[in-house]
């Protein structure tokens, strides 16, 4: 089988992650979630005081980068790759709706997107690799072969995020985790850096009405016409 590249875009909590998981799995392809780079970046910005309620330390952070390690490990108890920083398993704490309040404004910062940009390029330099994001069938894979930018209501996705986050045991309003949605919707498509943009070549793919199951076959058929 033609190995590509598979490139899915499109706004938080569309339930990229989800579908590019299982697409990956399907075809025997690496998944990279690069979201889960971004919130790595910002939980060292967060452990290390230079992210707070009102302030970014940008110039300590750019100072620190080189310090920052992030890798994927499969879990096979549970067939996640999960994320690592610095060698630690970050897979839980990344997830939390602290990080999202301060991963935008970080993953706005070009010198945090140059260093991420250029390891995502390096996963996916052999191809057979599904990876997900804001940017990467407009920066990090211009020439994918294949390019899926989803969208969904504000409302549905935040539906969906608060679900996935009480569900594991987080005390979040539904109120708070919309603000939130909307707040990164609004700094990931106006940021001066690789603002969020479906690239002129990709499917538009609106899964508001359409069920897991039913995205997953749809993607599944596109990726077949491809290979
Ligand atoms: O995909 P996820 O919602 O986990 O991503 C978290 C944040 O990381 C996004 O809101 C966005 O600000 C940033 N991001 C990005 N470029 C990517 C992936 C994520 O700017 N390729």
């Amino acid at each position: 089988m033609k190995k590509i590249i598979i490139a899915i875009d499109g706004f938080s909590s569309t339930g990229k992650s989800t579908v590019a998981k299982q697409l990956a799995k399907a075809l025997g392809y690496v998944y990279i979630d690069t979201g889960a780079m971004y919130r790595a970046v910002a939980l060292f910005a967060m452990k290390h005081d230079l992210v707070g309620e009102n302030f970014i330390k940008k110039q300590d952070l750019e100072d620190k980068l080189s310090e920052i390690q992030i890798n994927f490990k499969l879990n096979l108890k549970n067939d996640i790759a999960e994320a690592y920083l610095n060698g630690n398993n970050v897979e839980n704490d990344i997830r939390s709706l602290e990080v999202s309040q301060f991963v935008s404004p970080i993953a706005a910062i070009s010198s945090v997107r140059k260093k991420l940009v250029e390891q995502q390029q390096k996963m996916g330099a052999e191809k057979g690799i599904v990876m997900d994001g804001r940017d990467i069938g407009t920066v990090v894979f211009p020439k994918a072969e294949l390019k899926i930018f989803m969208n969904a209501s504000a409302e549905k996705r935040a539906q969906r995020r608060y679900e996935e986050l009480t569900a594991k045991g987080d005390k979040v309003s539904y109120e708070s985790v919309l603000k939130n949605i909307e707040e990164r919707d609004h700094i990931d498509t106006t940021r001066e850096d690789s603002p969020l943009v479906k690239a002129k070549d990709a499917i538009l793919f609106d899964n508001s009405v359409l069920s897991k199951e039913e995205q997953f076959e749809k993607l599944k058929g596109l990726a077949l016409e491809y290979i």
